[in-house]
């Protein structure tokens, strides 16, 4: 071994303390000053040096790798208990939230709060002795948690050394381990390629990286951190969230992507909806925003109520994805004869709407998702866009799931079903089944069509059945004595009907073709036509050879969706 000398030692302190801040630049601040390759540069340096003359600082950027695999994991008591949060689904709940505390301190004046969002990861306790990361341990039971200190190392953005001079003795520091949207997708689509089992959503695959015992696997995820609260402090006193929040951004640490001070409640309400608003924006899952008193003196004469304490509550959003089973999976018929799985589930509520059904839109579908009747599944409804079965969560398989394969026959007509090559869809081939001739009407008459109006689900199926329309045609052959003879109407509901039904004669152009239900012909395509083609009997005698297309490959039936898109 090479004898060190103080300048050697000097050098390698100094290497250390420039990569350290470089990573704070890039991992924390999302900030960096140099490229990459200078970073390896430095990096390699430092590496050199350590190897030669065997002298590696605490921490050093190349303590985060190499550790050996574990047998288990180590137990860790944490020195006060890691909490949970009461819940609020509502503005009342929240206003609720700030009467009880006011009730508690006996107090009619404002409280100062502080409003952040909540992280929907795997909680952490990262205890750091005399500046140095000395621990780190996962929640557990609360009280008792798992040494993960090889794993939570490899994390880039938490320091090893609390940087600067107003270091604690001893201080707990609480956080969020979590996972970025697009590199939990990017984890899922690779383990997908290599036939591994999928994570659910983001903070499983925070809580499955967190949880190996190997850390090199670890480090291959891209894991952050958010740090957002106290555990034991010894040494150093903080006042409030704001001073503890400010004095860890000093010293680099991760805090939250927003935290701000506010007080009076209509100010954290006004905060929340801020969260709620930018939500989509964050790179990371947030379920919520965590609602805190400010004063820590406050937050001790609040206390704990059993698990929770009584200072801070998490305002939930409403959800967007929800768990629930496969009760049933039938093959409904469209319009076009395209056969489409839907499955039929246990009802669960997803954002403040019930969700029983969801479109498994294909068997391809079915077959890449591994989806099974009884299955249980994650269910995403985002927005107004229809719910959709995002995957299995394969370990609740009981072995008495069931596959559905492609129907044999048309499930309501009986017909011979076809599949052409090179599509995924399945249809029934025969034009009068009578779910088609159905589809075919609601299609006709629906809002951004004829806008009959109505003439909803139920009342189609009413007619059709009766025999009163076998074709939209008939739509406009039907009286209102037709009407009257059927149970659902009366004087009323049929003069309505009778009355939408002439209102709905003139339709422009676009919205008549588009009714037509034309394969290739959306509501797009007929806009276009409608301009070209001044009347539909311009349309009726129109050649492919005349729409200009050059496009010799194209098939000549699709020619004038050519040119026109
Ligand atoms: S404060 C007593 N702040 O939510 C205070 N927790 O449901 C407890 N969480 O176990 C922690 N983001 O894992 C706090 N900004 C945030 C949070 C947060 C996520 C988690 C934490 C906690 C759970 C409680």
């Amino acid at each position: 071994m090479d004898k060190i000398s103080q300048s050697i030692k000097h050098e390698i302190e100094h290497l250390v303390k420039d990569l350290n801040y470089h990573c704070y630049r890039y991992y924390v601040l999302d900030s960096p000053v140099i490229s990459d390759e200078e970073y390896d540069r430095l990096y390699h340096k430092l590496k050199e040096l350590e190897d030669k003359y065997h002298y590696a600082l605490p921490d050093s950027p190349t303590q985060r790798i190499g550790a050996a695999p574990l047998e288990k994991f180590d137990k860790v008591r944490h020195t006060e208990p890691m909490l949970s949060l009461e819940n609020a689904f509502s503005h009342e709940d929240v206003m609720e939230f700030d009467q009880r505390i006011k009730r508690y301190l006996k107090s009619d004046s404002e409280i100062d709060y502080t409003v952040e969002p909540k992280y929907d990861g795997l909680a952490m306790e990262l205890t750091y002795k005399n500046g140095l990361l000395h621990k780190a341990s996962t929640r557990g039971d609360g009280y008792e948690g798992e040494d993960v200190t090889h794993n939570i190392k490899t994390i880039k953005s938490i320091p090893l050394k609390i940087e600067g001079d107003d270091i604690p003795d001893e201080i707990d520091i609480r956080g969020e381990v979590y996972m970025d949207i697009k590199d939990f997708e990017a984890l899922n689509r690779e383990r997908e390629k290599k036939g591994e089992p999928l994570f659910a959503n983001p903070r499983n695959a925070s809580a499955g990286s967190i949880r190996q015992l190997d850390p090199s696997i670890t480090a291959s995820r891209k894991l952050h951190l958010a740090c957002y609260g106290i555990g034991a402090v010894k040494g150093r006193e903080f006042k409030s969230q704001s001073e503890f929040i400010a004095w860890l951004k000093k010293t680099r640490f991760p805090a939250p992507a927003i935290i701000k001070a506010v007080d009076g409640i209509e100010n954290v309400i006004k905060v929340i909806n801020e969260i709620e608003k930018k939500r989509a924006e964050f790179p990371f899952e947030t379920d919520g925003a965590v609602i805190k008193v400010n004063d820590f003196t406050l937050q001790k004469q609040l206390g704990i109520k059993t698990r929770e304490p009584r200072w801070a509550a998490a305002y939930k959003f409403p959800a967007h994805q929800g768990t629930t089973k496969i009760l049933e999976i039938i093959a409904s018929v469209g319009r076009t004869g395209v056969i489409t799985p839907v499955a039929m589930l246990e009802p669960v509520r997803i954002g403040g709407v019930t969700v029983s059904r969801s479109t498994l839109h294909n068997w391809d579908e079915i077959e890449r998702k591994d989806i099974r009747i009884g299955d249980t599944v994650v269910v995403e409804r985002a927005g107004e866009v229809i719910p959709r079965v995002i995957m299995v969560i394969k370990d609740k398989r009981t072995g008495r799931e069931k596959h559905f394969p492609i129907p044999e026959k048309c499930p309501v007509c009986g017909s011979k079903i076809v599949r052409e090559e090179g599509e995924v869809a399945v249809r029934c081939i025969r034009l009068d089944c009578p779910a088609q001739v159905q589809e075919r009407i609601r299609h006709f008459v629906s809002r951004g069509a004829m806008d009959i109006e109505g003439l909803g689900e139920k009342n189609v199926e009413l007619l059709y059945s009766n025999g009163l329309i076998k074709h939209f045609v008939d739509i406009y052959k039907l009286k209102k004595e037709d009407l009257l003879n059927l149970p659902r109407f009366a004087e009323k509901s049929a003069q309505n009907l009778m009355d939408a039904i002439e209102k709905s004669k003139r339709p422009a152009l676009s919205r008549f073709l588009y009714a037509l239900g034309i394969l290739h012909v959306g509501e797009y395509a007929a806009v276009l036509l409608a301009k070209n083609f001044k009347t539909i009997e311009d349309l009726y005698y129109i050649k492919p050879e005349k729409t200009a297309c050059h496009n010799t490959d194209r098939r000549k039936d699709r020619c004038f969706n050519i040119k026109l898109l």
